[in-house]
């Protein structure tokens, strides 16, 4: 399936679109974010947590690795930012986290693309030149569940300015 790209004009915006993958995600979902620093990965991570259920705020790891939140299913939020190289990213054991009880949510992913499973939705962030809160979303689906996430999401996405009555919404 194609990828699908979505601007973003505000966190606020990007928590919604994530909280919209975080109503949609199943058991063992991965979903690997990249993008510069401060492009809101973590912000959409917070807005996973929140369809998820989750109560507690989703800070940005930082000096932790991996951190696990309880919503209706676990979200375990990793980040590879301060991991130098693949053997360090590898003694990790993050496949346990990759196929477990859980969704897992990458930031830096592309640090760690010899270890993450082939299947995913793989999400790409960028800054938008012309203004300072807008973003680029781009989600990318390798496998047959993430294309069925993303048949879900586009659906959804047309119901969103009703659903969430954001009317500004332009995600
Ligand atoms: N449209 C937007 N979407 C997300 N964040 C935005 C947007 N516009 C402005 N921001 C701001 O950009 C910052 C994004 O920070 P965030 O920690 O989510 O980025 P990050 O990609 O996780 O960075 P890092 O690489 O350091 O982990 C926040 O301060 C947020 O308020
Ligand atoms: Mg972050």
């Amino acid at each position: 399936m194609e990828s699908l790209t979505l601007d973003s004009h505000s966190p606020e915006e990007t928590q919604l679109l994530g909280s919209y993958l975080g109503e949609l995600a199943q058991k063992a979902d991965v979903f690997l974010l990249t993008g510069e620093l401060g492009t809101g990965k973590t912000c959409l991570v917070q807005g996973i947590a929140r369809g998820l259920d989750v109560k507690e705020y989703a800070f940005s790891p930082s000096f932790v690795i991996l951190r696990e939140y309880h919503g209706r299913l676990p979200l375990y939020h990793i980040d590879l930012y301060r991991l130098d190289c693949i053997e360090e990213i590898a003694d990790l054991g993050l496949e346990e986290y990759f196929h477990g009880d859980g969704i897992c949510v990458v930031e830096w992913a592309e640090k760690g693309l010899q270890v993450v499973p082939q299947d995913n939705l793989f999400i790409s962030m960028h800054y938008v030149a012309v203004s300072q809160t807008g973003r680029s979303i781009s989600l990318k689906p390798q496998g047959e569940r993430y294309n069925e996430l993303m048949k879900q999401l586009r659906k959804e996405r047309e119901l969103w300015p009703k659903m969430r009555n954001a009317k500004q919404c332009r995600v």
